[in-house]
Order: structure tokens, then sequence, then C-alpha cells
């Protein structure tokens, strides 16, 4: 039995998690900042490396007692070193090499988008099949990828702007939602009808590349129109300090906008999605990263793919540890193990660039 300690500090989330055979969660603790950076509108990065710092080690040792694990009884210690910001990834890389060392285990290096990836092999019985197509949909990245076997990547399609995750979370800024955006523009969108406004899909014909700043730019001209007291404008700065935005989900032009957009955005990522897997031969579809826990994109592509999809427990689509001592346990499995020298990269690629 192998029992990998995972650890995730890529972002605003410190998260330890152990996990056996890569599939198998036997605790998954996460202390989520979302309070903090929510007065700011966003991740503060210097407050979000000092958080981490606070929180890293009870997080981990709640999730060896949570799992009942004696220190001894670990096989290996993951860590994602990139992508994230370099403050907060700094502080799980220097835990996970203090542990792996003292522990005289292997120490292994993940990256946060194959941690996401994996997300798919934890908690549901059935393997995905290879090849696969999959949807990277996060705050920080939107990549279709296709998989030949673990560890085997090729770039299809990339956002040449924001990532989707970005853009939920800008307009849910622009109607006056809470941060995040994603899940407050899902609960608001249940009130509205997403055929209400005509919003552009940018169908980059031809590619799979995606584009999300036009339907940013044109939800902030209907804001405009509609709720000129709720735009903050695109300059300007959130309101340090100042309560969080109020929730105003009754509003039918902030509904029928929140559905309109997420609608839009649901339609390009679930369109090129399932026409990557015809074209590639796809067996299984796999959705991961935050935005996938977006109950319409989850439905959609339920209902639109051509082969059977598979998606994370809603609790390994947004930031974690289990999903890292998943993808590690893989890569330990392929002889792959990282050394003392393990560096943060802010801007770890899982593939160099398309084909
Ligand atoms: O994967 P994640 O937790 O962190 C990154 O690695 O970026 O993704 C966070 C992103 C945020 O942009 C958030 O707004 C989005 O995922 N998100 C959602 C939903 N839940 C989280 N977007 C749309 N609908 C949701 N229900
Ligand atoms: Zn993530």
């Amino acid at each position: 039995m192998t029992l990998i300690l995972g650890i995730d500090t890529s972002c605003d989330e410190t998260a330890a998690a152990v996990v056996e055979d890569g599939r198998v969660v036997h605790s998954n603790v996460v202390a989520s900042q979302v309070d903090i950076h929510r007065r700011y509108g966003g991740i503060f990065p210097e407050v979000a490396s000092r958080q981490h710092l606070l929180c890293i080690n009870p997080v981990i040792e709640q999730a060896m007692v949570d799992a009942g694990v004696e220190w001894g009884a670990l096989t290996a210690v993951a860590v994602t070193h990139g992508p994230g910001l370099a403050g907060s990834l700094l502080v799980g890389v220097n835990v996970a090499k203090g542990l792996a060392w003292s522990l005289r285990l292997p120490l292994v290096g993940i990256n946060h988008i194959e941690a996401h990836i994996y997300g798919n092999w934890l908690a549901q019985g059935h393997e995905p099949e290879f090849p696969l197509v999959c949807l990277v949909v996060s705050g920080g990245h939107t990549e279709l990828i296709h998989m030949a076997g673990h560890g085997r990547y090729r770039l299809l399609g990339a956002t040449l702007d924001d990532a989707a995750g970005e853009a939920f979370d800008k307009v849910g800024r622009l109607l006056g939602l809470p941060y995040p955006g994603g899940p407050a523009i899902e609960q608001a969108a249940r009130g509205g009808m997403p055929t209400a406004f005509k919003l552009p899909r940018a169908w980059l014909a031809g590619s799979y590349d995606f584009s999300f700043s036009g339907v940013k730019t044109a939800a902030l001209r209907l804001v405009r129109k509609y709720q000129p007291e709720a735009d903050s404008g695109p300059g300007t700065k959130p309101r340090a300090g100042g309560p969080p935005a109020p929730l105003v989900i009754r509003d039918l032009p902030t509904a029928n906008l929140a559905a309109s957009f997420q609608a839009a955005v649901v339609e390009v990522l679930v369109e090129k999605t399932c026409r990557a897997a015809e074209e590639y031969g796809a067996r299984t579809v796999l959705l991961a990263g935050g935005v996938a826990a977006n109950g319409s994109l989850r439905a959609e592509i339920e209902r639109l793919s051509p082969v059977p999809v598979r998606i994370p427990a809603l609790e390994y689509c947004t930031d974690n540890a289990a999903i890292v001592a998943s993808a590690a346990f893989f890569r330990l499995q392929a002889g792959e193990q990282t050394g003392w020298d393990l560096d943060v990269v802010p801007g770890l690629r899982l593939v160099a660039d398309r084909e």
C-alpha cells in the first residue's frame, strides 16, 4: 500500500491530504482564505503567503490525524511547485522538503494542472480510459489536453486571454457579486434566463483555442446600460477593507446577465471539448479545475459528449491536496521522484506548446 501525503499552497487555499494508491482519500483538509481575500475583491499575494505560513503546520497535522496514520506509515511527500503565486508555493515546497528529508521519504514535485486532472482518479471506482481529452478550467488556466496515458500530455488548445474562471470572477465583480465570481454567478444564474441577452461566442474557427475577452466586454457594456451603480469599471481598484458587495440575485437584469454569460462560456467550452473528443478518438472526456464545479458545465458536457464523461466530485474540483497526492502516485509508479533542489516555478507549464 502506498500512502502519500500531498501538500498544496499554490493559491489561496492551504491544503494537505493523505491518499492511498492514488485513489483512496484517507483525509483531505483545506483551509480556505476566501473570506480574507473577499474584502479585496481578489487574491492579495502577500496576505496569501503569510496566511499559508500560519496554517500549513496545523493543516498537515489535521490531515494526519483525520487519516489516522503515523508519520512512519507514509511512502512519500508530494507538493505542488507550480504554477501559482511564488510566495505561496514557497511555503508548501519548503515544508514538504523538510518533512521528506526528516522522514527519509521520497519527495515528489507536482504540476498543479496535472493535479487537477488527477482529481478524476479519486474515489470514482471505474478508471478513466485512455486516450482521453481533458478540459482544465480553473482560475488561472483554460487548457484542452489530450492524454495518451499517464503523464503523456499533448496541448490541443488554450485560452488566448483570460482563463475561464478569471472571466467568471471578473464578470462577477462587474455584477457586484462577491468573490469568487464563479459560484456567485452560478447561484445568480439560477434565477435568470440564459437566452435573455445575446452574448458573443469566440469560436476561433479551426482551432481549439479559447478567448473570453469579447464576452467579458459585452457583459461590461450591458452592466453599464442596466446597472450603472454596480459597475466599478475595469481599471478601478476593489474596495480594500470595505464590506463585501451585496448579492442581488433577485434583480432580473443581474440574474439574466449571469445566466446569459454562463451559457455563452459553457457553450464554447463544451462544443470544443466534444469536437476534440471526436477528432482524436477519445474514449473518455474529463473535466478538471475549479470551474468544473459549475453545474451548468457539468450538465451540458454530460448531455453532449460523444463518449463517457468523468468529472471529479465537487471537493476535488477546487483546490485541494488529495489531487496532488494522486498525481504523485502515478509519477512514483513511473519511477520518478524529485531532487532536493526542487524549486517553485510560478509559470510552470504542463505541456510546452501545441505540437
Ligand atoms: O482550481 P481552482 O480552485 O483554483 C485555481 O487553480 O485557479 O479554481 C478557482 C476558480 C475561480 O475562478 C472560481 O471562480 C472558479 O474556479 N469556480 C467556478 C465555480 N466554482 C469555482 N466557476 C464557475 N462555477 C462554479 N461553480
Ligand atoms: Zn487549482
